[in-house]
């Protein structure tokens, strides 16, 4: 951590306390204020932590008004371009981008855990059969935790290694599984000749009574979504995930974690979300009303796929993403898809309504994401869990970074109480 030779002054109630300023790669400099309570006796308040840096982070880097995304330094138009998802894992979880020796063998490594152990088949087969496939996914990666005893001790390096390889490889073969569970096909092994997002693809849509063969231009699509999503500095699944790890928690436990968190609507389940507000909208004439509808305060109904509390510029990822879904939609024939028509005329709309200028509202990564999904196949509720599949390597690497950091500590916010004074039991007689 570099300190500049700046300090903060803080004055208050007679007290003046200077506050070392902390200088970051990027981004703007950082407060330090974990002396405060102890020198102050005062606590900050910051709901949603819109002003507060939970850790340092060698990562990922976001510059919300340039719009610019970074991984370990290298922005993520040229990793969408030239680089490939197995190859960004790589580059998240060890900090460089790998020779050509290095990457045969995390490839390697990866494609050896793709199975998931035979009895977690049982696992599957207690939830309801039109359980989501996300609800499937937060209790069955839990389940990890009591298959790969070998990989529970967060102590040793190398049992935390295994644990990440073990995550980012079996993660597809869950989330295809709780698909195929869903609609009642037989499960899919992986087949390890196919690379990472081809494999993904023949999980969820092959069947055992015909060949199904991966389209390479597909493949390429999913592992660039894969790409886009794969880490998004400390978002609320990421804190979630590194907040669970602070206690010491199991990683296949705290993984489990980030899943349920990213569902929310505000978060990973926007894509869905957005895709369902897309077909609602349906025809291009019905696009003003629901502009008015995201605009009027009295109307929960908002914009899915658009804002981002970082992002107050385009989201780098929207653009890749945008220029994605005209390829695969042109490459599948869908060359008038009414959906896109829709997107597109929403965004052109809203780009030049005040309220959202004004705001500084622009499309997300959710807003094109579910219509190069829905072309390729895949029902909205997998939307989630394809965003889930991608952030696990995010998640990871962040939840390593954690462990391996000698200032960590156990998350503990506190809080502005403002509940009732102390006061005495009154007995039920007397109330
Ligand atoms: N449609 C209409 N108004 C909006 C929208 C929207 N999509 N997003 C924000 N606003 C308004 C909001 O009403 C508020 O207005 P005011 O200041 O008058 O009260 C202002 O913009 C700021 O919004 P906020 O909710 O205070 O901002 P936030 O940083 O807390 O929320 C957000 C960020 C992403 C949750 C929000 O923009 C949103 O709900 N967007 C729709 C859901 C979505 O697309 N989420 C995916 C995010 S990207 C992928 C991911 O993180 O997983």
């Amino acid at each position: 951590m570099d300190m500049t030779n700046k300090t903060a002054t803080l004055s208050f109630e007679g007290k003046t306390l200077d506050l070392p300023i902390l200088k970051p790669t990027h981004g703007p400099d950082v407060i330090d204020i974990r002396k405060l309570y102890e020198t102050g006796d005062v606590f900050t308040y910051d709901p949603g932590f819109t002003s507060t840096a939970a850790c340092e982070s060698t990562i990922t880097f976001i510059d919300g008004d340039k719009g610019e995304l970074l991984y370990r330094g290298y922005p993520i138009e040229q990793l969408a371009d030239k680089s490939h998802y197995l190859e960004v894992c790589y580059l998240l979880l060890y900090g460089e981008l790998p020779n050509a020796a290095q990457i045969e063998d995390f490839e390697g490594r990866v494609t050896k855990h793709t199975m998931v152990h035979e009895q977690m088949h049982n696992f599957f087969r207690g939830f309801r059969r039109d359980s989501h496939p996300m609800a499937t996914m937060v209790g069955v990666v839990g389940a990890m935790s009591a298959f790969y005893h070998d990989s529970l001790d967060i102590n040793d390096a190398w049992q935390r290694e295994v644990a990440a390889i073990r995550m980012i490889a079996k993660l597809p073969t869950i989330a295809a599984m709780a698909y195929k569970y869903s609609i009642g096909q037989p499960f899919v092994y992986p087949k390890n000749t196919l690379d990472y997002a081809g494999n993904f693809l023949h999980m969820c849509f092959a069947v055992p009574c015909e060949d199904y063969v991966v389209e390479p231009a597909l493949a390429k699509a999913m592992d660039r979504i894969m790409t886009l999503h794969a880490d998004h500095e400390q978002n609320a699944s990421t804190s979630t995930v590194r907040l669970a790890g602070s206690s010491g928690a199991n990683p296949f436990a705290c993984i489990a974690a980030g899943i349920a968190c990213l569902w929310g609507p505000a978060h990973g389940g926007a894509n869905q979300a957005c895709l369902e507000m897309l077909r609602e909208i349906g025809t291009v004439d019905k696009i003003p009303e629901a502009i008015r509808r995201a605009k009027d305060k009295n109307d929960p109904f908002r914009l899915m796929g658009f804002g981002h509390r970082v992002y107050k510029n385009f989201d780098p990822r929207a653009k890749v993403m945008k220029e994605s879904a005209d390829e695969v939609l042109d490459l599948l024939g869908f060359h008038n898809n009414p959906t896109l028509q829709v997107a597109k005329e929403l965004e052109r709309i809203a780009l030049d309504d005040d309220y959202f200028v004004s705001k500084k509202l622009y499309p997300n990564v959710d807003f094109y994401s579910g219509i190069i999904l829905e072309a390729m196949g895949f029902p909205t509720s997998m939307f989630t869990p394809i965003f889930a599949v991608s952030r696990t390597v995010g998640w990871i690497s962040q939840w390593k970074e954690m462990i391996a950091d000698p200032t960590q500590k156990i998350g503990r916010p506190r809080q502005l109480y403002i509940g009732a004074a102390r006061r005495d039991y009154v007995d039920v007689a007397a109330r």
